[in-house]
């Protein structure tokens, strides 16, 4: 057991996917997976086990932000020796031509600041994607035909803006979408020496202000969930 995750040595795999919302962790393992057994409770963060095409893969909610998600990838790291962490999640969209139910795959994450930021002092890090995580869901998103867009993408600090601005720099510079977890993700696998990536499905528009229908949320999400096992296992 690590502080924030119950599961016993050896029921983490090796590969982690990391949905922000814990329920989301257990539909994506109750929908993908074989033989899923719970293996953490702590604080409501659920995390599965199980197999997908006879491969092991752990499904372990982060919680929302940039210091939740560095605890339980910390923790996945050190305490259960995880060699590959893909996110799963939501982004908003910065870019016109990027649509509401699209695909984002991250290949890198600008920040104000991340948890790490303290550590860097004053380099500014340039959080990236594992080229080969990236280049591999590419070719599964691709290869379903879902609408994917490859670029860099925003992890803000806090998802009620009070800077328009900030968002408004980030369109002028060509970055694709805006979520909350990634940059620290990207971070912490590169001091370990890990594979990361993270798979965004668009729920919502900033610029359009569309929001995805409640209703075609579990299938835009179901494609990402495969286009991120495809990724780690291809
Ligand atoms: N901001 C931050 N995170 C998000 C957003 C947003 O607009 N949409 C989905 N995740």
């Amino acid at each position: 057991m690590s502080i924030h995750i119950g599961a016993k040595p050896g029921e983490i795999a090796e590969t982690v996917l990391m949905p922000g919302d814990p329920y989301r962790a257990k539909w994506a393992a109750e929908t993908f997976l074989k033989d899923v057994v719970c293996i953490n409770q702590v604080r409501g963060m659920l995390g599965f086990t199980g197999t997908w095409n006879g491969q092991r893969v752990t499904i372990q909610g982060s919680g929302m932000g940039m210091p939740s998600l560095s605890i339980y990838a910390n923790e996945l790291i050190r305490d259960y020796g995880a060699k590959s962490l893909i996110r799963i999640g939501s982004a908003g969209a910065m870019q016109h031509h990027v649509k509401v139910r699209d695909i984002v795959i991250a290949m890198t994450a600008s920040t104000i600041s991340t948890p790490s930021r303290g550590f860097f002092k004053e380099l500014s890090f340039a959080p990236c994607a594992d080229f080969g995580l990236l280049e591999k869901a590419v070719a599964a998103a691709r290869a379903k035909g879902t609408p994917t867009h490859v670029g860099g993408i925003y992890s803000a600090d806090v998802f009620y803006d009070e800077r328009p601005d900030l968002n408004e720099m980030m369109t002028r510079h060509g970055v694709l979408a805006v979520e909350m977890e990634a940059a620290e993700l990207y971070t912490v696998a590169a001091r370990h020496g890990i594979r990361a990536l993270a798979v965004l499905t668009v729920s919502d528009h900033l610029l359009t202000h569309e929001a995805l229908p409640s209703e075609d949320r579990e299938r835009s999400f179901g494609d990402m969930v495969e286009v991120a096992l495809t990724a780690a296992f291809s």
